[in-house]
């Protein structure tokens, strides 16, 4: 059996993530015929949490439904992975059952080995290094407002966490230049920064940063997980606030994007999210579609 995983973006090739875009697109044209079709009826999605979730948790649940599936919720307090169940066992009881796995964790090997010992497709729904899955409704929204991003300049403003290490996968497998502006010391993975460094470089000024920029992305300062290095972090990137002044400096027609939830006053100015150049509710509506364009591409992938 060929089973098809989503672990990064790396996973697909450059050609099936525009699949997977294009599809996306088509889907929310078409929402309700969809749904009256349930193509994935019977079709059973496993959504194992060990963090909080607002539009992950929504977009997928609702996404199988649509489909004319079934989501089921997993907190590890609830099932026996919080009392110590390894989660080798977990994955070979889990998929022996379900037709697909969505999972957000904290250390990314924890879903690499969920995912080896899984017999059905398994999503990464956020892990420390990864948010693929934010990725796909970014670009679904930065095609849908402009068209192809290909040759754009994309700049990250903040911490080099999950979302900007997306951001540099994104960077190589849809062939944009991402310019990252973050204090010393908050930088993302060196191997990966080697990795890339034809498609991705760091600036330290945001403002030389952002000039000329086609799109500006933040995220939180302190991802989950980071709590505790809150005052720390407030201090350390006072300097990285998206702003009006700051967008300011972008092409006229720059889009602003945040995977959200946002904090307004810190990553960014109060009044951001309805900034012109802001599409960061469409971007989070396209959750929904981008997923379930991936669940349909996963499980027609996988036999
Ligand atoms: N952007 C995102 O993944 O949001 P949630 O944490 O609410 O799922
Ligand atoms: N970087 C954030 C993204 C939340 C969707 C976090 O990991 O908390």
């Amino acid at each position: 059996m060929t089973v098809r995983h989503f672990l990064t973006l790396n996973d697909c090739t450059p050609a099936e993530l525009q699949q997977i875009i294009h599809r996306a697109i088509e889907m929310k044209q078409n929402l309700k015929a969809i749904a009256h079709e349930a193509p994935f009826k019977n079709t059973v999605m496993g959504m194992l949490f060990e963090k909080s979730s607002t539009r992950t948790r929504v977009s997928f649940e609702a996404g199988m439904a649509q489909l004319g599936g079934h989501a089921m919720f997993l907190s590890p307090n609830d099932i026996q992975l919080g009392r110590g169940e390894p989660i080798e066992d977990t994955a070979i009881v889990l998929s022996s059952m379900l037709d697909i796995i969505m999972v957000r964790t904290f250390g990314h090997e924890r879903l690499e080995k969920l995912a080896e010992y899984s017999s059905v497709p398994v999503i990464n729904a956020l892990t420390d290094s990864y948010h693929p899955c934010q990725l796909l409704a970014d670009m679904q929204t930065y095609q849908e407002c402009r068209g192809s991003i290909q040759g754009k300049k994309v700049v990250w403003v903040g911490d080099g966490n999950n979302m900007c290490q997306s951001y540099m996968n994104a960077a190589k497998q849809f062939n944009f230049q991402l310019i990252i502006t973050c204090p010393e010391g908050y930088e993302p993975e060196n191997q990966l920064l080697d990795d890339l460094s034809s498609y991705v470089s760091v600036v330290r000024s945001p403002t030389d940063a952002v000039k000329d920029a086609d799109l500006v992305v933040t995220d939180v300062w302190a991802s989950m997980g980071k709590e505790e290095e809150q005052a720390k972090r407030v201090k350390a990137f006072a300097d990285y606030q998206v702003n009006e002044a700051l967008l300011d400096l972008t092409k006229n027609d720059a889009l602003f994007m945040h995977c959200l939830p946002a904090h307004r006053g810190e990553e960014i100015s109060e009044n951001l999210l309805e900034h012109e150049k802001s599409v960061v509710w469409q971007e989070a509506e396209n959750r929904l579609h981008a997923q379930k364009a991936l669940i349909e591409f996963l499980l027609n992938a996988s036999h």
